[in-house]
């Protein structure tokens, strides 16, 4: 015979300690991160779906539930820099694992379970411990887990010889093959420290559409080749540090691309650094054992176009609107496009941007343009009020076109190299005819094949219509058709 009571003890026992996780996590953390994962207020709080904080082992996520966590950190690619407060003291050990169970397990998050046992060994191992975790603190108990490396089927060879510049490495007989199995760039298969050069090849398998950084230094030099072109390349002789870092955004379409890098060894250190970031910071890491510190002063890291290829640097741009647009043509003329004013804003020559400020989190201080004698030309919309920006398009030259609508009035804005100090823009439209601001700031003196703006630029604008008032020119573009102006900089 079953006593009922002994029923009723078994019911009472089993779920009373089964804590609702995802009732308990509504009430202790969806203020801030959101009842979605995606971080309340529009993201302003630092997202727990795909956070790579909560992944692999628990302990990381427990004390800074027990904790709490303060000062810059970046999740996801993005900086946050708040508080949250610790919970410690509110919340018993099944109660956070309860919760940390439920944000492990939602939102396409995939980690294990959190016992109420992991969290008391927790607890009582940082039992001490009075404030906020810093992120760097945290990181040094329970590092990050890497992301796994995007180069599939990557090899080593091995040449041996004394170079000061890179050799034709497929005309030499390689003294070592390997199979690098963890896509992981390495030395460790050279077997000597001086006079030897290596060539990696393998497939990058890029993880989505859109934009990716690579960085790259070494000692001595070599070069960086994305399907069939050079990318990054070092030269000469010297050591592995700021000055001899060089980087570059590339527009890849997701899936595999031809990768491979060359690399030589005078004598002294060696040593060689690649890191990678894809689209919208979702991914990064590095492609090398060995991660080129930063140094405590920004190192200089110019980008430059790359194999006859336009370089874009979306990040804030010093003197410009927010969402400035920074073009670098091959040739040494740059641009920045305001998305705001939907205007080209700013011109000059020489080297694009220095990226250096910028090694770690995204635009936290504005870059300024590298080159000298920047040349304003607008700061104000150059369209009626109504106009709005529509994104941009990359043509397979890296050229971009911006797109705007006024009404049921479409717009293409193109930009390409024309040779020298020059570029050629192309406007179409399709609507209505419009009147677009070309320049306010310099004063504008008219050539007789074009305008003389400041002193430094020049103007043709073919058969276009233009409109000199207040110092402020004008075109009139049609209702249908393309206007060619052709910009030279002195
Ligand atoms: C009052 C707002 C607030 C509450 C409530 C809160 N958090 Fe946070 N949380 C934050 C902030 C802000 C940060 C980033 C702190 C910084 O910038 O250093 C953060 C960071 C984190 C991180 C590391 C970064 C990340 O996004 O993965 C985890 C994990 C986390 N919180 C989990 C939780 C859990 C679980 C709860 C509920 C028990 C919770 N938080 C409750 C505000 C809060």
């Amino acid at each position: 015979m079953i006593r009922p009571w002994f029923i009723l003890t078994a019911v009472l026992t089993a779920p009373a300690i089964a804590q609702d996780g995802g009732q308990l996590y509504t009430t202790y953390c969806s203020a801030c991160h959101a009842e979605n994962g995606m971080g309340a207020t529009g993201g302003q709080f630092p997202p727990l779906a795909g956070s790579e904080w909560i992944k692999d082992t628990p302990d990381r996520a427990i004390q800074i539930v027990l904790h709490g966590l303060e000062g810059p950190v970046e999740v996801k690619g993005q900086p946050y820099n708040l508080a949250m407060p610790p919970q410690g003291a509110v919340l018993p050990d099944d109660q956070i694992a309860a919760i940390l169970t439920y944000v492990r397990s939602s939102w396409g998050n995939d980690a294990g379970k959190v016992t109420p046992e992991m969290v008391t060994k927790a607890r009582a191992a940082t039992a001490d411990r009075a404030a906020p975790w810093t992120a760097a603190e945290i990181l040094k108990l329970h590092p990050l887990p890497k992301t796994p490396s995007p180069l599939k089927n990557l090899t080593s060879r091995v040449y041996h010889g004394k170079w000061e510049h890179l050799p034709k490495f497929d005309e030499l007989t390689a003294e070592n093959y390997e199979e690098e199995q963890d896509g992981i760039i390495s030395l460790k298969h050279a077997g000597r420290k001086d006079f030897f050069g290596m060539v990696w090849e393998a497939d990058f398998i890029a993880p989505g559409d859109g934009e990716y950084l690579f960085r790259f230094s070494c000692s001595d030099g070599g070069r960086v080749i994305l399907d069939d072109q050079v990318i990054l390349e070092v030269h000469g002789r010297g050591p592995m540090n700021g000055a001899r870092t060089v980087a570059c955004i590339e527009e890849l379409k997701g899936g595999s691309h031809s990768f491979r890098v060359e690399y030589y060894e005078y004598d002294g250190d060696e040593g060689i650094s690649l890191t990678w970031s894809g689209p919208d910071g979702k991914f990064s890491g590095a492609l090398t054992d060995t991660v080129f510190q930063r140094p405590t002063e920004a190192p200089s890291i110019p980008v430059e176009p790359t194999a006859g290829r336009a370089a874009i640097f979306r990040s804030f741009i010093d003197g410009t609107t927010p969402r400035g647009i920074g073009i670098g043509f091959p040739g040494g003329v740059n641009l920045v496009y305001s998305a705001d004013n939907l205007a080209p804003e700013l011109l000059w020559t020489g080297p694009f941007v220095d990226a250096g400020d910028q090694w770690t989190g995204r635009g936290v201080n504005p870059t300024p343009p590298a080159g000298e004698n920047v040349a304003r030309l607008s700061q104000t919309p150059a369209f009626p009020i109504q106009a709005r920006f529509e994104g941009y398009e990359l043509d397979p030259a890296g050229n971009p076109t911006f797109l705007v609508r006024i009404g049921d009035t479409h717009i293409t804005d193109h930009y390409q190299p024309a040779g020298g100090h020059s570029f050629k823009r192309t406007l179409t439209s399709k609507g209505e005819s419009t009147t677009i601001l070309i320049s306010e700031t310099l004063p504008v003196e008219p050539l007789e094949d074009g305008w003389q703006i400041g002193e430094r630029i020049t103007l043709q604008i073919g058969d276009a219509h233009p409109i000199l008032r207040n110092n402020r020119l004008y075109l009139e573009l049609p209702s249908s058709g393309a206007t060619t102006l052709r910009y030279t900089l002195k």
